[in-house]
């Protein structure tokens, strides 16, 4: 499976990555739907949802700056690392995420669509005032406030820029990520369960489209039926070796150019 996945991720002409929450579990980050996952411990109508925070910002606010401060404990896997790698080899043209973790772009993935907003981002619930607390450096005091966030240009109340259960996702990413499944002739679908919508249309859209489907995931999800290879552990186990056994099908790929040249 990893040799044909890697041929076929080398020969592609326009590849581009779909990942999910699978893909920081090697982090130390839970999953949302696995044993330990986070819709297992806490129920998300009571904590996703635009009437959830309507009714109990505090109680969203704490769960968030809970899962600000889990996710500012992890690092990048080795997972994260290919596939900026593979992205930096020219491979992978875009990694379309469902995460919110940040974890892709503190790993160097450059072309990040995130479909389900950043939860180190907050935006205001009346006017346009939007903050990237990294970017601002007000992380720290933030994460440990206990009080509830407001905005500190018209005074109301701040919440996460993530998309909650019944929101509609940000319709410019959602439309490029769409484009660019339409334009893929390959996509490495990484550690989602693939059912969440529109998001899990993804693989679908390359798949009709007459491109391949690559997925790596300790389980088969909803996704595995359409995929051509099915590889079936966990991601920071063996997408090092992927992005080796792609390097080698590239190199040896130039080489052979190089001696018919000579010919
Ligand atoms: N490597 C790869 N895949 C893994 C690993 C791992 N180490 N560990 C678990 N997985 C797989 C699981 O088998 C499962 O199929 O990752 C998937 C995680 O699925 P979910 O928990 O449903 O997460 P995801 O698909 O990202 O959820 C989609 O739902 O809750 C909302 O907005 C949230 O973006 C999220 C969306």
């Amino acid at each position: 499976m990893m040799g044909e996945a890697a041929n076929l991720l080398a020969k592609s002409k326009f590849a581009i990555a779909f990942t999910g929450a699978g893909i920081s579990a090697g982090s130390g980050i839970p999953t949302f739907r696995d044993s330990e996952g986070l819709w297992r411990r806490y129920r998300p109508e009571e904590l996703a949802t635009p009437s959830a925070f309507q009714k109990n910002p505090a109680l969203v606010w704490e769960f968030y700056r809970w899962r600000m401060k889990k996710i500012l404990e992890a690092r990048p896997n080795a997972a994260h690392y290919a596939l900026a790698e593979l992205e930096r080899l020219g491979v992978i043209k875009a990694v379309i995420t469902q995460n919110v973790d940040d974890l892709h772009r503190e790993s160097g993935t450059k072309n990040l669509l995130e479909l389900h907003g950043n939860i180190f981002r907050v935006r205001c619930t009346s006017c346009d005032y939007k903050e990237n607390l990294k970017e601002s450096e007000r992380l720290e005091e933030f994460v440990s406030s206990k009080d509830l966030p407001r905005c500190p240009r018209c005074g109301a109340l701040l919440r996460p820029d993530v998309v909650w259960f019944g929101e509609s996702l940000p319709s410019d990413v959602l439309e490029r990520a769409f484009s660019l499944a339409r334009k893929a002739d390959l996509v490495l679908v990484v550690g989602t369960s693939g059912v969440v919508y529109p998001a899990a249309y993804i693989p679908y859209i390359v798949k009709e489209g007459g491109g391949r489907v690559i997925e790596i995931n300790p389980k088969v999800s909803a996704i595995t039926p359409i995929a051509d290879v099915f590889i079936r552990a966990p991601a920071e186990d063996v997408m090092e070796e992927l992005l080796r056994k792609v390097r080698d099908f590239i190199e040896n790929g130039s080489r052979q150019r190089e001696r018919l040249k000579t010919l």
